[in-house]
């Protein structure tokens, strides 16, 4: 979409608030066009490019639309069993095996950390009583410092924890009110750090000091941006895994990876070893 001066949206809010929009999706952006012509009440595109120009606070307000940060417990229940019934296990196994006893996962795109307290849960429950040289770090990273703020904080609404058994409610939490926040317990494990995936300068986060990922989590923001985007996400991801590490999407991100040359472990699970194992 261009204005009459061919300016492009991307071009004008990179010139108007300084912000590069440009590595997102197509369609991606034209569907935030819509939304943001549905709430402004703008009948055309035009129409709504020109009150974008007329408005600061539009632009503001399209670039926070761009920031989808929804996550769940346990989000994509066929991933989360096969990390609990056989990927997990068999990482323990081999560890338990060996010198190194650390699992080391990296959670990249943690949002309000939902996915990182999900799988804490699961290795925590999993190494529970056996060899207890065994441990485990996630290093949980977001581009946005609101979300990394959230996610450290660990509380979160009732109604965000409908996925999760009672048992691990009454585990994992305390609870105030109808507030639900997730144990000191919990938490030891975690590193929590604002890390942008496109950083020039870091492969991994700098935290992790080296990289050597047994799992790498990039799910859910892989389809919002342009392909050659995608690339580079996952160029740095794979980069930054072991040898025999594992790359888990989001369920509607399979198809990126499969026609990348990923290997699904198991159909649909959206667990995934490199193209070059
Ligand atoms: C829809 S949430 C997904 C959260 C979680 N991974 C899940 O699957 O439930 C997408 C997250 O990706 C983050 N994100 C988007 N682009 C990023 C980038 N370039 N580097 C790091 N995080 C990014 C956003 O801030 C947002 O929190």
């Amino acid at each position: 979409m261009i204005d009459k001066n061919q300016k492009t949206i991307p071009e004008f809010l990179l010139e108007s608030q300084g912000v590069d929009i440009s590595k997102y999706d197509e369609m991606f952006l034209r569907k935030t066009v819509f939304r943001r012509m549905t709430e402004t009440y703008c009948t055309t595109e035009d129409a709504y490019f020109e009150y974008l120009k007329q408005s600061y606070i539009e632009g503001e307000q399209f670039i926070h639309s761009l920031q989808i940060s929804y996550s769940e417990f346990f989000r994509n229940a066929l991933t989360f069993s096969v990390l609990e019934k056989i990927v997990l296990p068999s990482i323990l196994m081999k560890k338990s095996m060996g010198k190194n006893k650390e699992v080391r996962i990296w959670s990249t795109a943690c949002a309000s950390g939902q996915e990182t307290y999900s799988l804490a849960m699961l290795l925590k429950e999993l190494t529970k009583g056996v060899d207890e040289k065994l441990n485990f770090r996630i290093f949980a990273t977001d581009h946005s410092e609101s979300q990394i703020i959230v996610a450290k904080k660990g509380q979160f609404h009732e109604s965000a924890l409908s996925y999760l058994s009672l048992k691990r409610q009454k585990e994992w939490f305390t609870k105030e009110g109808n507030i639900y926040t997730v144990k000191a317990e919990l938490k030891e494990n975690i590193d929590f750090s604002v890390f942008d995936l496109f950083s020039k300068e870091h492969s991994s986060p700098p935290n992790s000091i080296f990289g050597d990922f047994d799992i790498v989590f990039c799910a859910n923001l892989l389809f919002y941006y342009k392909p050659k985007f995608r690339t580079q996400i996952l160029k740095k991801t794979t980069g930054s895994m072991s040898a025999d590490g594992y790359l888990i999407t989001g369920e509607t991100e399979r198809d990126i990876l499969i026609k990348s040359g990923f290997g699904e472990i198991v159909p649909q699970s959206a667990i995934f070893i490199s193209p070059s194992v």
